[in-house]
């Protein structure tokens, strides 16, 4: 949800910018800028759509000694995608790029018009350059004015801003929106996300919300509202490198592929022998906690879903689960016997990161579960299981997704052991499933083969209706999330059971129904349902471990006889048969429309 990138040195300012963006484009992708600063003249580029077009636009732009810049990669929130709304946005001396949303914009954009500021965008961040300049005129000092700016703001940021009349520094504030400053040999760099400051420098100041501050060649100015504080730095995570395509010919396909090994990766230290062992849990945190509220957005949330399955099965321990952009703004009962657990890839998402902070005001103690160590959900909960799955660069969220169902499974085992609520045996077989858990995502050529000349068939129809039963209900919901994502076809997730009460109105052979039939749970209801649709002449493609001589098409999974490897069996299955589609229609699946990966605004 927009990158940020900002540079103060001597190296080659263009492409440590244009670097940046690349590893944060992920964030947001409707257009993309930057501006450089030299000799005390700023000069600004600006592109819409993809980073490419930037790049290709300013080829022939050359820097060198010293200088600054600040860069942005956008999703658009406030007015379309054009070039006049792509950051950075500038004043007469000043330029600004930010990620997150200015709430009383419309207000402060009223005041400066009145006084005379002539606005170029539809932006809400554009308020900001304005306002600076018109503090930098009144105080003539650019660091009260910048100061005064950001006490006038309300809502979410993450900014960075360059003044011709003070050139070696550059400006910047945080709240709610993610900002880090790298400290490197060639000099000072700002970043979104670890990933664009990796190979630049070995440590960050990961900055708190409230802070702001500015750095030139020889100082870093940190205030928390008037207070100068102590910046802090912090290794970057060494494990942490760029992500490559690696001969894959979309991240999310190698993400797919991935899912085998860094589902090892979760699990490692974390079984022993016949026992779950989570280290990061201090035992304190589950004491006194008679039930689970999960909270999460997106692909998270499913993850959430699918976990009350277990926990109510294994742990018997009551699980509800929140969307955070709805639990936010309602007046929740909130029980302290009740551990709040948040779920987050990016570790950045607005709604959960504040329904976090509400959880911890009402007094519950706090879990996250998240990918992105160092992240603000991280720093804010009180534990966090992070559940490794690395670098996910594809939009469309799919080993994040499999890791954390993963953590999930492993937390209500240890419950369980807490509990007694599973006797011996039946732990050990959780565990054997568990331990065999990475060999069911590897990929079989002949079933990826296979699902690849079956997607021609589904490539049009009047919508999908993925359906399933009990833990197979959220897995279809994440099916079907899959291929709305990169597909643009309508589907829906639906538990099979509830078809008859309206949905399946919509059955003919323009609807096209994905039948999640396990063999471990629920097999027969689950065939019922499906003949159900087929006599309606629902286009019906079947997946399980058993042939369905009614459907129309088949992809088979292994036989087994735990629910959690058929789970992730169909969830691969889901997952390249939306690639494929998507492949098909000509889509750009790791950036798809309308889409980003972090999305740090409300
Ligand atoms: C965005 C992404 C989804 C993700 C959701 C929640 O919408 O495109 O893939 O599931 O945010 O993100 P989080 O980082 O909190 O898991």
């Amino acid at each position: 949800m927009c990158g940020i990138v900002g540079y103060m040195g001597e190296s080659k300012i263009k492409r440590i910018l244009l670097d940046g963006l690349k590893e944060l484009e992920y964030r947001g992708y409707d257009s993309a800028g930057f501006a450089l600063m030299q000799n005390g003249r700023i000069e600004a580029y600006k592109a819409v759509g993809k980073l490419d077009n930037l790049i290709h636009k300013t080829e022939a732009v050359q820097s060198s000694g010293f200088g600054v810049g600040i860069a942005h990669t956008r999703w658009a929130t406030h007015g379309k995608p054009t070039e006049l709304n792509a950051h950075p946005h500038q004043g007469r001396f000043s330029h600004v790029v930010h990620n997150g949303i200015i709430e009383n914009y419309t207000e402060l954009k009223k005041k400066l018009q009145s006084e005379g500021a002539r606005f170029l965008s539809q932006t809400d961040t554009e308020v900001i350059v304005h306002l600076y300049e018109q503090l930098a005129e009144r105080h003539k000092d650019s660091a009260k004015a910048f100061e005064e700016t950001v006490k006038q703001l309300e809502g979410a940021y993450a900014i960075l801003l360059i003044d011709e009349r003070c050139e070696d520094r550059i400006f910047f504030a945080k709240k709610g929106s993610p900002l880090q400053i790298g400290l490197g040999e060639s000099g000072r760099f700002f970043a979104s996300s670890d990933a664009a400051l990796v190979g630049l420098c070995h440590e960050a100041i990961y900055l708190e919300d409230g802070c702001w501050g500015w750095v030139s060649p020889e100082s870093l100015n940190l205030f928390e509202g008037e207070s100068p504080v102590s910046p802090v730095a912090k290794a970057i995570p060494p494990t942490l490198h760029s992500a490559q395509k690696e001969g894959f010919r979309f991240f999310m396909e190698k993400e797919i592929y991935e899912q085998a090994q860094v589902l090892g990766d979760t699990l490692m230290g974390r079984l022993q022998e016949d026992r779950v062992h989570l280290e990061e849990i201090d035992r304190t945190l589950l004491d006194g906690v008679e039930a689970l509220r999960l909270c999460a957005c997106g692909t998270s949330y499913h993850a959430a879903l699918a976990s009350t399955y277990l926990f109510e099965r294994l742990s018997r321990m009551e699980a509800r689960v929140e969307i955070a952009s709805e639990f936010r703004y309602r007046d929740p009962v909130l029980k302290s016997s009740e551990l709040f657990v948040v779920i987050s890839q990016s570790g950045e998402t607005a709604d959960t990161l504040e329904a976090l902070k509400m959880a911890k005001r009402a007094g519950l103690k706090t879990l996250a579960i998240c990918n992105v160590d160092n992240s603000s959900i991280v720093r804010e909960a009180d534990a966090t299981l992070l559940t490794r799955a690395g670098i996910e660069k594809g939009v469309a969220s799919t080993k994040a997704f499999a890791t954390q169902m993963m953590v999930l499974w492993l937390l209500s085992l240890l419950i369980a052991q807490r509990h007694k609520t599973l006797d011996p045996a039946l732990l050990a077989q959780e565990i054997a499933a568990m331990r065999h858990a990475p060999q069911v995502l590897q990929v079989p050529e002949k079933l990826h083969d296979r699902i690849h000349r079956l997607s021609k068939r589904y490539l049009h129809g009047h919508g999908f209706f993925f359906i399933g039963r009990d833990l197979f209900y959220p897995l279809a919901l994440e099916g079907a999330l899959k291929l709305k994502e990169i597909s643009y076809l309508h589907a829906e997730g639906y538990p099979a059971g509830e078809m008859k009460h309206g949905p399946i109105a919509l059955a003919d052979s323009e609807l096209f129904t994905i039948a999640l039939l396990p063999g471990t749970l629920l097999k027969e209801k689950m065939r019922s349902n499906v003949e159900e649709l087929i006599a309606r002449d629902s286009t019906t493609l079947a997946i399980g471990p058993e042939c369905f001589d009614l459907a129309d098409d088949y992809l088979p999974t292994q036989p087994t006889d735990h629910p959690m490897l058929e789970f992730y069996e169909m969830m691969v299955v889901m997952q390249l048969l939306a690639l494929e589609i998507s492949i098909r229609l000509g889509n750009d699946v790791d950036m798809p429309r309308n889409l980003a990966k972090s999305v740090t605004v409300e």
